[in-house]
């Protein structure tokens, strides 16, 4: 009796400190999906459940390595001009970038009527959230950083772990900085990159790099300046791939401890994957829900998690050059991403 006392009394402490674990937004989807297992009915809630994001109350303090002058928060960002606007006719655009209301206050109002979740699929983060240029120590994970990618850099210029080493020009390791905490990852360098050492700097760069620079005029993130100096740019492979085939299985392999270490040491707060092989390589398939036919689209719209970094996945530029349709809901993304940004 005293016994079965004992091990109930174990099974509650278990439980609360599991509890005590999560953030708001993750008890909120644990609740969830104890409910549907039991079979509960919830109202429904919309498509981004987990994590929520809420703009600061107020302007916060900015580094002053960071901070720029005359920037002023603004709603709803319009298109910016890297993207062309929607032919007058077409159906109507996507949901607009208003800002998204926390869970709780959505959930008390439930606008349709009641139905059953499918089980919540994104895991529960324990991990607090890497720090954003608003917390004032951007500045010192920055410096602490520029090693580590200087070392990764001669590692990689040197590297002849694969056959890329034999037809490369020059290696591309990556470029920016650990200042805004914010990482575009793409997919291999291109002969533009190959032949100057630096990423996204062809005809898909120059896209890369207005769309960021549209984050900054449309000032997504009020008060951290986003070019390609403040955020960091990277590939899954250092090397180009002949003819610019995709990357090959045992490439990845050898060449992602380079980029793993450049993660560990700018400390992300967003990682923007760039297309499927960045999304592939960072997000564990089992935590996350995903299988071998798991499309790009079916992965955007919501927000992983990549250790302290949170992750959300976007069409590669060189897709949007092909289908410029998709520059819209690239936009979308980039907005999710400052908002997820600014969220604490
Ligand atoms: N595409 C990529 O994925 N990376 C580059 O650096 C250039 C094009």
């Amino acid at each position: 009796m005293r016994e079965e006392a004992a091990s109930i009394a174990r099974a509650t402490r278990r439980l609360l400190e599991r509890e005590r674990a999560l953030t708001g937004g993750e008890l909120v989807a644990a609740g969830i999906a104890t409910a549907t297992r039991k079979g509960l009915k919830l109202p429904e809630l919309p498509a981004i459940a987990v994590g929520t994001v809420a703009a600061p109350a107020s302007a916060p303090s900015v580094p002053a390595a960071l901070s720029a002058p005359g920037q002023a928060a603004s709603a709803a960002p319009a298109m910016p001009a890297f993207a062309p606007a929607p032919p007058a006719a077409a159906a109507a655009p996507p949901a607009p970038a208003a800002p998204r209301r926390p869970i709780a206050s959505l959930s008390k109002t439930p606008a349709k009527p009641p139905a059953i979740l499918p089980e919540v699929i994104l895991p529960a983060f324990t991990e607090p959230v890497n720090a954003s240029a608003f917390d004032g120590n951007r500045d010192a994970i920055h410096v602490a950083a520029l090693p580590v990618l200087e070392q990764v850099a001669s590692e990689a210029n040197a590297c002849t772990k694969c056959e890329l080493c034999k037809t490369r020009t020059k290696a591309v390791p990556g470029i920016g900085s650990a200042r805004s905490g914010i990482v575009f990852v793409g997919e291999a360098p291109g002969a533009d990159e190959d032949l100057r050492g630096e990423p996204f700097v062809g005809r898909a760069g120059e896209l890369l790099t207005s769309m960021i620079a549209a984050m900054h005029t449309k000032n997504l993130i009020p008060g951290v300046p986003l070019d390609r100096e403040n955020v960091y740019i990277v590939n899954v492979l250092k090397c180009r791939p002949p003819e610019n085939r995709n990357p090959l299985p045992h490439e990845i392999q050898q060449c992602s401890p380079y980029l793993i270490r450049q993660l560990e040491a700018l400390q992300p707060r967003v990682i923007c994957c760039l297309g499927k092989f960045a999304a592939e390589l960072l997000l564990d398939p089992k935590a996350n829900g995903l299988t071998k036919t798991t499309t790009l689209a079916s992965m955007r719209g919501k927000t992983y998690r990549w250790r302290g970094a949170k992750l959300i996945v976007t069409y590669h530029p060189a897709y949007c050059l092909r289908s410029p349709s998709a520059k819209r809901p690239v936009w979308e993304d980039l907005q999710r991403l400052a908002q997820e940004y600014l969220d604490v």
